[in-house]
């Protein structure tokens, strides 16, 4: 199994989590209950509502529990671990999280946010389902399964039955896994080891999507939602229930020795994140009454202290990547910071580009809204072609090192001013060692003995409001400098 060193972690800035899911000894029961809940959907469900996207039907978690499917205690399947179901709901890790989704809708802080904005109870509030379970999207998911499997690897109606006919009768078992995966692809599952396919599944909760619910507006922030903060590559590793080995790779990608590749991951990732949020700024999700969505822009811009002394003290700090006149809030570029870092290294061919178009979008954010959106179309078009260029090359241990030189250089680092950049390039380094120690450059010990450094990292963007720029550089400096000792 791939260690990720440190990643289990629960003091991550976001690792904020109720315990609100059973013990192992209350495990059978849940998966009793979910049964039955599955079978009511099943039977009461009027069909033209349990259709997907694709017209595909949504099956709910009850039809991928059973004890010889995915609901094993020990994860020892043969093909796969088998034991998903329990990784899924693991109180102790973030991995747990999705299968709570929908319970959280209970808590006070919901409640909270729910008698702010109005909506009633949050738990049958769309606003809050589209992202909070997967029966926001899929009607006839039951709300209770929280983010189930199919809301990642789409709806089973077309596959269930067959994906798991026995495999290895066939003299060429691999070439027999490789086909059958291929046929499940075609029926309708979500092809995840594709980084493109994935950042869209993740960004459409994790960022938001145009689909009714799935956004989390400033007016919802401000009513106490939290801050959604994403990093692809990570926050897969924190949640993964699933081991690659050389079965995975024949399966996945048709070879024994083939992997994830977590840089190619953590590039697509962010270009994903950047291409969703200019898309959405540039429909009506981009205002709010008279106003722009505040959402788009960087909190820290507006969310400051006022002096008003004599003696002027300014609470900004300049920002070479940021064309926009003092006094009008910035876009959040937390993601075009790190995209111009990959780009760089990976895509030289169009770094300029993305430089330049990013500047003329921070400048047209300063003159009409028209502007805005013809400037965020156009940068766009770069960050898609980014993005396809990232997908179709591969990234060796060598370029993970390279990437952390790039996040860092001067020209980059200027350019960390503000907590959600600064906060996206420590969740980068951190990614990036640990593709480091995946793909052999690094051991898991030599990880783990600098683990303090990136700690001390995440620990300068753990609190908004205690951010201070200063100490953020230093110490990203220092968990730069001892994951380029590595080297
Ligand atoms: C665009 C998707 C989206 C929408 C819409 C959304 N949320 Fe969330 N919510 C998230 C994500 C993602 C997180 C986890 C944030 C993180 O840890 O990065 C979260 C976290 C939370 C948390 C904190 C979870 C915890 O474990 O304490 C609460 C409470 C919450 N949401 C309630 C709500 C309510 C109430 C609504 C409706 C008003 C809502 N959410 C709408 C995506 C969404
Ligand atoms: C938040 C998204 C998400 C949810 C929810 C989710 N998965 Fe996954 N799952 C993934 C990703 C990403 C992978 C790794 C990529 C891949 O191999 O498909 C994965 C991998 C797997 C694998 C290994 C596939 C292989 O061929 O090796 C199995 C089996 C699996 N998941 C089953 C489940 C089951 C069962 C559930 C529900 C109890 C579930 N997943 C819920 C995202 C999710
Ligand atoms: C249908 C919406 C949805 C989709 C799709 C989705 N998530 Fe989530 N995810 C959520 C919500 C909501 C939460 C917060 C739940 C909570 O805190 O109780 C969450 C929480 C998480 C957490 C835990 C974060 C923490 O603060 O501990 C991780 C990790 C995560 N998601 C990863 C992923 C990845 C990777 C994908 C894509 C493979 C993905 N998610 C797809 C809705 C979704
Ligand atoms: C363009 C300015 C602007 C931006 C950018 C902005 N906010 Fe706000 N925010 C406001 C205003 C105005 C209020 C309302 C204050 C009031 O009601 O007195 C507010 C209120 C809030 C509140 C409620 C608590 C409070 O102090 O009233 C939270 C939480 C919040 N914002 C979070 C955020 C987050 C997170 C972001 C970034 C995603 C953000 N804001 C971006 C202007 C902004």
């Amino acid at each position: 199994m791939t260690t990720h060193a440190g990643k289990e972690r629960a003091d991550r800035p976001w690792a904020v989590f109720a315990a609100l899911v059973p013990t192992r000894a209350a495990l059978a029961t849940l998966v009793l209950m979910l049964l039955a809940l599955a079978i009511a959907a099943f039977v009461f469900a009027p069909p033209a509502r349990s259709q997907g996207e694709s017209g595909a039907r949504y099956t709910g978690v009850a039809s991928c529990a059973g004890s010889t499917c995915h609901g094993r205690m020990e994860g020892d399947g043969t093909v796969v671990r088998q034991d998903e179901l329990m990784k899924w709901q693991e109180p102790s890790t973030p991995g747990g999280a999705h299968s709570r989704a929908w319970a959280v809708l209970g808590n006070n802080r919901s409640q909270f946010i729910a008698r702010n904005l109005g909506i009633g109870d949050p738990a049958k509030a769309q606003m809050c389902l589209g992202c909070h379970s997967t029966a926001g999207t899929a009607r006839a998911a039951p709300a209770e399964d929280g983010v189930g499997c199919e809301s990642c690897h789409g709806p089973a109606g077309g596959w269930l039955a067959s994906h798991y006919a026995g495999v290895g009768t066939n003299a060429d078992p691999e070439r027999e896994m490789r086909g059958k995966h291929l046929a499940n692809l075609s029926a309708g599952l979500k092809k995840l080891e594709d980084p493109v396919v994935r950042a869209g599944v993740c960004v459409d909760c994790h960022y938001g999507s145009a689909a009714d619910g799935q956004f989390v507006t400033h007016r919802i922030m401000a009513a106490g939602h939290p801050r959604i903060s994403f990093e692809l590559d990570l926050f897969s590793s924190l949640q993964a229930h699933h081991q690659e080995d050389a079965d995975y790779g024949w399966r996945k990608f048709g070879a024994a020795n083939r992997r994830t590749d977590h840089v190619q991951m953590w590039a697509v990732g962010q270009a994903t994140a950047i291409e969703r949020s200019l898309a959405l700024f540039q429909t009506r999700r981009g205002t709010e009454g008279m106003f722009p969505e505040f959402t788009f822009l960087d909190c820290h811009s507006c969310h400051r202290r006022i002096f008003d002394q004599a003696k002027p003290v300014r609470t900004g700090l300049d920002n070479p990547g940021r064309s926009i006149p003092e006094g009008m809030p910035p876009y959040n570029d937390e993601n075009l910071i790190m995209l111009a870092a990959a780009a760089r290294l990976a895509a030289p061919a169009l770094a300029d580009q993305l430089a330049i178009r990013t500047a003329a979008f921070h400048k047209a954010m300063a003159t009409d809204r028209q502007s805005a959106v013809a400037a965020a179309a156009q940068l766009s078009q770069t960050v898609a072609a980014l993005k396809s260029a990232f997908a179709s090359r591969s990234f060796s241990g060598a370029d993970a090192f390279a990437m952390v030189d790039a996040i860092s250089a001067k020209a980059i680092s200027d350019r960390y001013t503000d907590y959600s950049g600064s906060q996206q390039a420590v969740m980068g380094v951190d990614t990036l060692l640990n593709a480091m120690v995946s793909s052999g450059r690094v051991t898991v010990g030599a990880a783990a003995g600098i683990r303090g450094d990136i700690d001390r990292a995440y620990a300068a963007v753990k609190d908004p409001n205690a951010y201070k720029p200063s100490e953020f550089q230093a110490s990203f400096g220092s968990a730069v400098r001892a994951i380029g000792a590595l080297r």
